[in-house]
């Protein structure tokens, strides 16, 4: 932890993730069309627990549409999904009360302190004798805890997001796009948050995003999509030597890229 770090060191980890489901994710041929265009293709994969599994693709590449199947919100066209265990179209409740979700833009009350927004959601939640100061404590607001979220910067907003999703006691998060508009401290605090929750919490992680040197940095494994299909699928070592690149993510993905163009083109 950098000693500028608005992070305190957790003391316990308060959720160790101790049942054996296999694999935490699992998609089969999972598929979504709008109309004529298929946005997810026959997506398959698996997640296991405590990884951190990066989900990458440029605009439009269906990496949302993937979260939201995988949480149930939305229904896929055909293929399957699997979430601890669960299929999300069947038990969509049982799914959203253990999976975590950090939306690429996420809503607050503006006129309340950031521990109010946090009480609320406990609220709401029915949550009782949550761990609010330790949650808040862990993404470094607890000072700032009575501030009120309309004078929050946006890397102040995406922690109290984040902390909003840790209260819950989830098994697995998923976060769309957790760095967007973060300046490189914000994002260096996120990454490292990112990184601690596996290990502390016992939490599994699906993370999108576009900035491959940090997905680099914080990724067990990876994801490319493009225009809803699965173009690699693997750690960057693995990627690395399937591609003869040295463990370089952009090198890796611009090298998948140009491969299925060129496929395309045959
Ligand atoms: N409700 C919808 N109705 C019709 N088309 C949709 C809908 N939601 C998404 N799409 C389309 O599905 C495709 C995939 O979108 P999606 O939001 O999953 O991409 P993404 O990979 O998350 O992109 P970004 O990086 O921009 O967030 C896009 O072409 C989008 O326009
Ligand atoms: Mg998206």
């Amino acid at each position: 932890m950098s000693t500028d770090s608005p992070l305190k060191p957790l003391d316990k980890p308060i959720n160790a993730l101790s049942d054996n489901f296999g694999p935490v994710v699992k998609t089969r041929d999972l598929t979504k069309r709008y109309g004529r265009e298929t946005v997810v293709s026959n997506l398959s994969l698996e997640v296991q627990a405590g990884e951190i599994f990066g989900f990458l693709g440029p605009n439009g590449a269906g990496k949302t549409t993937t979260l939201l199947m995988l949480l149930g919100l939305s229904e896929p066209s055909s293929g399957e999904a699997w979430v601890l265990g669960l299929n999300p179209v069947k038990a969509p409740l049982a799914v959203k009360s253990q999976v975590g979700y950090l939306p690429e833009n996420m809503g607050f009350y503006q006129d309340l302190t950031a521990e109010e927004n946090l009480k609320f959601v406990c609220e709401l939640n029915n949550l009782k004798n949550a761990p609010l100061a330790e949650t808040l404590s862990l993404v470094g607001l607890l000072e700032n805890r009575n501030r009120l979220v309309s004078t929050y910067s946006r890397g102040m907003r995406q922690r109290l997001g984040l902390a909003e999703v840790l209260i819950k006691k989830p098994k697995l998060i998923f976060l769309d796009e957790p760095t967007l508009g973060l300046d490189p401290d914000g994002i260096a605090t996120m990454l490292e948050l990112i990184e601690r929750l596996p290990r502390e919490m016992g939490l599994t992680i699906i993370l999108s995003s576009h900035l491959l040197h940090l997905v680099n940095k914080v990724a067990n494994r990876v994801a490319i999509l493009n225009k809803g299909r699965l173009l690699a699928l693997g750690s960057v070592t693995d990627l690395a030597h399937q591609a003869n690149l040295e463990p370089d993510l952009e090198k890796i993905y611009h090298y998948f890229f140009k491969a299925d163009q060129q496929e395309g083109a045959a």
